[in-house]
């Protein structure tokens, strides 16, 4: 191997070139044995495609050459396959592997729905959870490199709103790790990627799915490719919040919007995760495993102040945490001003040697972005938006379909209301995985018996792609624009749809987002050069964030109550009676359509959560 040899250099041994996907013939190639049969029209073409390549895309696409090695399974992601939120899920994995100290499964679906303030399907819970233990221990198998018990079990911990330790880590790196070992296990299986590819649209024919419009960022061509089962897993969107939250740059939620445009339904648009402890520079994850190895969150009074706000104090639901940190600052108990407002948090009582031990990232964190060594001094902190609970609607969570046929989906950018208003730390690399295992599984019964579509509705929609670009990459117009937008689509959110909203509020957003989508129809970008146009991603993107926005916001606007992450200062109280159900979004002719569905009670009171 050259000294030269980097790891994207390494990552691009297991991708695969479009030309490849397109060539049936290409039985020369060393990739033979994973190309695609072809289909009528010779388009680039596999029969599992799967969109995204965090936690869930990577079991999605392991499900598929397991279950059945005859299918061509290719993973299309916008950065390389290492790139991904997963990896920057710090605290750990949920899922009950000890029964010896009184936990089930049953305990953890309850913490599920309790946590996530009732909005959560009940009989989906159960499921879940059921299947979290058991993905722990095929994680544990596929060399997921888990901190371990002195008996060398896998280590647990406690998190937030959970009443066992039953979340498994490697130390605070959980999400990198685990991302790993999915990555790893994906390439062993012959999983081939096409890297740097975006997600621009799916195209839907006769009401099932026939493939999708991909652009490839590195060469800027725009493209249709068929597929017979298509998995979404490009987890959410976040960025909603732009540069206030704790994921990364490429949480745009490019599949749930695609998803929308192509005729399912966004569940639960408005719950949206703001993590108790992202650094106050910049708002990047302070684990909640910091808190749940016995970490302190203190005002400026040097106070414990979440004694006054809950008896689980620090380890209360994120929820609870985030809207009290916001009430000390907002009651003058906080340190700093306006958005560089803080309280702190302190770990320093743990000791040099734990911290080494069990938060080492953290300590890189705050060093890094404050250049405070946490043995030493408290770190300053403030409340992050960290993940979407809403996503695309499931019909099924045993196959994790959607309405169309075709069109499976899996991770953050699904919902199959297990988090409901919101959801348990640990509770997403669970999701990922399982999910992702079953919209695998999902995809493969579906394309075993599927044929590909013609493809004539995906060549239009990769047309008035090819079109648009040529329109908006049209030379003229400030880029700096389309960037000002950005932030200020970041600031409109966070100022209105934040952790605590009103009617006013979520009224004068709807208005500043139609305002912004005005003048984003009329931005150019004085780049036309289409090989790493970046400029153009970051357009596709916006609109994609917008588009969530506005739905965000339309089902805020209309929740009339305060549930979990979605706190109306106007209307305090949760209110079972008129709001137990889900908000669904769906965009019909342009327009932004509301609805609601009920959730699934099946044998949890309702009566357990104090507040909301
Ligand atoms: O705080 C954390 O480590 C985050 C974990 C999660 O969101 O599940």
């Amino acid at each position: 191997m050259s000294e030269q040899f980097t790891r994207r250099e390494f990552l691009q041994t297991a991708c695969i070139s479009v030309s490849a996907l397109a060539a049936s013939s290409s039985a020369t190639s060393v990739l033979a044995a994973d190309m695609p049969k072809g289909n009528e029209n010779g388009l680039p073409s596999c029969d599992v495609l799967v969109i995204g390549s965090g936690g869930a895309g990577l079991r999605a696409a392991v499900a598929v050459r397991k279950n059945n090695p005859n299918l061509t399974v290719v993973v299309a992601t916008k950065m390389m396959p290492s790139r991904n939120a997963t990896c920057m899920a710090e605290g750990g994995i949920n899922g009950v592997t000890d029964f010896s100290n009184g936990d089930s499964y049953k305990l953890h679906a309850y913490d599920t729905v309790k946590g996530g303030a009732y909005l959560v399907d009940q009989d989906a819970a159960l499921k879940f959870c059921e299947l979290a233990g058991k993905a722990i221990f095929d994680m544990d198998y596929i060399g997921t490199l888990f901190s371990r018990t002195d008996k060398g079990g896998v280590a647990q911990r406690f998190m937030g709103g959970a009443s066992k330790k039953r979340c498994n880590y490697s130390a605070d790196k959980t999400g990198h790790i685990l991302m790993h070992a999915c990555l790893d296990e994906a390439i062993s299986n012959g999983v081939k990627f096409l890297m740097d590819h975006e997600l621009l649209e799916i195209g839907v024919d006769e009401g099932k799915c026939e493939g999708v419009v991909l652009r490839d960022i590195q060469t800027g061509e725009i493209y249709p490719v068929l597929c017979k089962a298509l998995v979404v897993a490009t987890g959410g969107y976040t960025r909603i919040f732009y540069n206030r939250t704790s994921t990364p740059y490429i949480a745009t939620g490019d599949g749930v919007a695609a998803a929308l445009r192509a005729g399912l339904g966004f569940e639960d648009p408005e719950m949206l995760q703001f993590h108790p402890t992202g650094v106050a520079n910049g708002g990047t994850l302070i684990t909640e495993a910091a808190r749940g190895e016995g970490g302190y969150l203190l005002n400026n009074k040097g106070e414990r102040f979440m004694k006054n706000y809950h008896e689980k104090m620090e380890l209360a639901p994120r929820d609870v945490v985030a809207r009290a940190i916001e009430t000390e600052i907002r009651e003058g108990r906080g340190y700093g001003e306006g958005l560089g407002s803080y309280v702190l948090i302190d770990v320093r009582h743990l000791g040099k040697e734990k911290i080494m031990k069990s938060l080492p990232k953290i300590r890189h964190t705050a060093l890094l972005f404050q250049n405070i060594d946490l043995v030493e001094q408290p770190v300053p902190i403030r409340p992050t938006a960290h993940y979407s609970m809403g996503g695309i609607e499931v019909a099924k969570i045993d196959d994790m379909s959607t309405k169309i046929p075709g069109i499976f989906v899996g991770g953050e950018a699904s919902c199959i209301s297990i988090h409901g208003a919101n959801r348990l730390g640990g509770n997403s690399l669970t999701d990922a995985v399982v999910t992702g295992r079953l919209a695998g599984m999902g995809a493969t019964n579906y394309a075993k018996d599927a044929t590909f579509g013609k493809g004539e509705k995906t060549k239009q929609l990769a047309k008035m792609w090819q079109d648009k670009f040529k329109e908006i990459a049209n030379g003229s117009g400030e880029v700096h624009e389309m960037y000002a937008l950005r932030e200020e689509l970041g600031k409109q959110n966070w100022d209105n749809m934040g952790i605590f909203r009103t009617q006013a509020q979520l009224d004068a957003l709807s208005a500043a987002l139609e305002d912004i989508e005005a003048r984003y129809k009329n931005i150019r970008i004085p780049d036309n050069s289409s090989v790493m146009n970046t400029a153009f991603t970051d357009y596709v993107e916006l609109g994609n964030l917008i588009l969530l926005s506005r739905c965000a916001c339309l089902a805020a606007q209309n929740r009339h109550e305060s549930r979990g992450a979605h706190t109306r200062e106007d209307y305090p109280k949760r209110d079972d009676v008129n709001f137990l159900k889900h908000s669904i979004v769906n965009l019909k002719d342009g327009k932004l359509e509301l609805s609601y569905k009920p959730v699934v009670v099946t044998e949890f009171s309702l009566d357990g959560r104090k507040p909301q």
